[in-house]
């Protein structure tokens, strides 16, 4: 990498839930099967060395208390979407997860940011994601394209819908990675005009392996610097390496049995 263009860290605020009543309990998407075993007490642990990874980084981790009965509430990024101090609200496209909504609309609330709630569904930084001065919508399975035309009215800041067309990557978070300036992506799970969007808003994108998006790898949270991603993708983790950023990798394995990563159990939070 030229010299000038080494990637910079800058300090983020996290909202994260520990995973203390997770489980895997009913199937809203194609990683859930609710016949098989999860280990709670191993996720609790597996979520503690996410949480502190960002505390070693230097980045602020704020919690909500996880609620009885919400098993997924452990993936904060469907919480909200929030900048510049305005939090969007969410609400979700299955039932089992619309308790969710109000509580973490409540954390914000009470944190005392201004709180929109969402007319449409919205699965929130799942499938709304800054990139630069643009958010990036994935619809196709949850966030629905209206929800990106209140997002843009709300931030002011132009939304760019992108189609998902793989149930595996039903949000735009586990197809696609924010790396500061640029993206990672994984081609197949996009739409072909999706794919042309990409390619023309990223020339210079990582172009994720089939291989690493099915441990979750673009599931990943940067600071600019140092990208926290799942300890599977190996590959990614190279690609990352070579374009001068700092990989940190994280074994999310039984989050993943809901089909969450670290970037799903990761809410920033703008201020
Ligand atoms: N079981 C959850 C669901 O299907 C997983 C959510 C993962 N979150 C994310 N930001 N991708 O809704």
């Amino acid at each position: 990498m030229p010299e000038g263009l080494t990637p910079e860290p800058t300090h983020r605020r996290y909202l994260m839930c520990r995973p203390t009543y997770f489980a895997v309990d009913y199937a809203i998407n194609p990683w859930m099967d609710p016949s098989a075993p999860v280990d709670t007490a191993l996720a609790v642990r597996q979520w503690e060395v996410l949480r502190a990874t960002y505390v070693e980084l230097g980045h602020e981790v704020a919690e909500i208390a996880p609620v009885p009965g919400l098993p997924d509430m452990v993936f904060a990024a469907n919480g909200a979407t929030v900048i510049d101090g305005i939090a969007l609200g969410v609400q979700f496209r299955d039932a089992e997860r619309a308790d969710e909504a109000p509580a973490y609309a409540a954390w914000f609330e009470r944190a005392g940011f201004e709180v929109h709630r969402p007319k449409q569904v919205n699965e929130g930084e799942g499938d709304l994601l800054l990139a630069g001065d643009l958010l990036l919508g994935g619809t196709g399975f949850r966030t629905s394209p209206a929800a990106h035309a209140e997002a843009q009215e709300i931030f002011g800041r132009p939304v760019i819908t992108l189609q998902l067309v793989d149930p595996r990557y039903y949000h735009l978070d586990t197809a696609l990675c924010v790396l500061g300036d640029t993206v990672a992506y994984l081609p197949e799970a996009f739409s072909r005009g999706s794919r042309a969007v990409l390619r023309r808003l990223f020339p210079d994108a990582i172009l994720a392996r089939a291989a690493d998006a099915e441990v979750l790898g673009l599931n990943a949270v940067c600071d600019g610097a140092h990208v926290v991603l799942p300890a599977q993708a190996t590959r990614m983790a190279a690609q990352l390496r070579e374009r001068g950023y700092a990989t940190i990798g994280v074994d999310l394995s039984e989050l993943r049995k809901a089909g969450g990563g670290p970037k799903c159990c990761t809410l920033e939070v703008r201020s």
